[in-house]
């Protein structure tokens, strides 16, 4: 067993590193209090290349481990977890339905191209009102009509939603069936029909932007159809599992960028005399949550490996979501309390990483999903 990241793992590691402290740091907490997405440094991000990083050169992307896509979405999540999930969901949920799908070669060219290169951006519509935790609940349908479809629904809590220039969206071809006539799509932005709903006011990630979509009998010809009648709801699964590796990295990034806010902190404040981390409670503390962090980021790289050498990886993706975003609110909570009275003001950072926190713990299945993921292999 060897814990030591490739050549191209650290040189991704350090891009977004420097990407993260140069161009997203400085307005972090302007676009969190303005709710602003930083559109123009996401343009910059993806025209170096980090959001194909995973696919094949032949669809555009960077033929990468999918263990260096995640180093990039840690990076920037320890200074901006907004922008984190707003990466995560255009790679790992958008570039990973059009690339896992049985669409054909040049189909996932032409979906996948534009997003791998940071030309455009994409979404993934599979939330409903009825199907949250409950993936299967769909309500949008898909009703043939001559040499293409129409659809017609509305998905919600879509990341990315309001801006992104494609998006992938799951439908049902005959709700008499369910999930066993799910399919899967590829609608663009401006087509006929398919509009961005209410934008939503959020507790934290509050510069990512996220929205309804709704969908009033779109148009879409037979060639944007990416995962046939029955095979969308496997693919579905197949890309959650992929994202949750992404958010179990968005968590841990905004645990470490927590952490060492406090690490500084605590060697900088004098109170009783002495720095504060003279004070054994809190050097404990510490000790407790960098052994947590580590705890975590074993399980996330484990994770990350296993899907790119293509073993299963539902259960280590459902343990490191779990672990990663659960060590995220608990460090970030530690974290403000270690900060007293500065920890609960804007400036420091670490209120606003608390509040992004708690919706790792959330989307993309709940932990209790993940909880469910991970018993439902014990038990078999
Ligand atoms: N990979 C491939 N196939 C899978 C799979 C996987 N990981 N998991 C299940 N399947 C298959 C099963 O084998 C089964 O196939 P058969 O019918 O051939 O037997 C089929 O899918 C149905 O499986 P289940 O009976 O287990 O499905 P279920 O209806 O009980 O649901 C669930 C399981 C795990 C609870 C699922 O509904 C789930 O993951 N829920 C959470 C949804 C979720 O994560 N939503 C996040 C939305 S995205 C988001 O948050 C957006 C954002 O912007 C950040």
């Amino acid at each position: 067993m060897n814990f030591d990241l490739t050549q191209e793992q650290q040189q991704i590691q350090k891009l977004a590193r420097t990407f993260a402290e140069n161009e997203l740091a400085p307005g972090v907490l302007e676009r969190d209090a303005n709710s602003e997405f930083p559109m123009e440094a996401f343009k910059k991000f993806g025209g170096m290349g980090m959001y194909g990083i995973p696919y094949p050169k032949a669809f555009g992307g960077q033929g990468g481990s999918y263990l260096s896509y995640i180093l990039g979405v840690e990076e920037v999540s320890k200074i901006d977890g907004a922008f984190g999930i707003s990466f995560s969901v255009n790679t790992s949920l958008y570039g990973g339905s059009v690339m896992y799908s049985s669409a054909t070669d040049e189909q996932k060219k032409r979906f996948l191209a534009p997003i791998a290169s940071g030309a455009a951006v994409g979404s993934f519509g599979l939330t409903e009102h009825t199907a949250g935790s409950d993936a299967a609940g769909q309500q949008t349908v898909a009703t043939p009509d001559g040499d293409g479809y129409v659809l017609n629904g509305t998905k919600i809590f879509n990341t990315n939603g309001p801006f992104a220039d494609y998006t992938v969206v799951y439908c049902l071809m005959d709700p008499s069936i369910g999930t066993k006539s799910m399919a899967a799509f590829v609608l663009e932005k401006g087509m006929p029909g398919f509009t961005v709903g209410r934008l939503e006011d959020k507790m934290g990630i509050r510069s990512a932007q996220v929205s309804e979509m709704h969908l009033d009998n779109v148009r879409v010809s037979a060639d944007r159809m990416i995962a046939k009648p029955g095979e969308g709801f496997k693919l579905a699964m197949k890309v959650l599992d992929g994202g949750r590796i992404g958010v179990a990295a968005q968590g841990l990034g905004i645990a470490k960028g927590a952490f060492e806010i406090a690490r500084k902190y605590l060697m900088e404040r004098e109170q009783f005399g002495k720095p504060l981390c003279k004070q054994q409670y809190l050097a404990f503390k510490m000790a407790e949550l960098q052994t947590e962090i580590e705890k975590a980021e074993l399980l996330l790289y484990k994770a990350a490996i296993c899907k790119e050498e293509g073993k299963p990886h539902s259960v280590p993706a459902a343990m490191a979501k779990m672990t990663c975003t659960d060590t995220a609110m608990r460090v970030t909570t530690e974290c403000v309390q270690m900060l007293g009275g500065n920890g609960y003001m804007k400036g420091y950072h670490v209120e606003r990483m608390m509040r992004d926190a708690k919706i790792t713990q959330i989307y993309e299945g709940t932990n209790e999903i993940q909880r469910l993921v991970i018993s439902g292999q014990l038990f078999r």
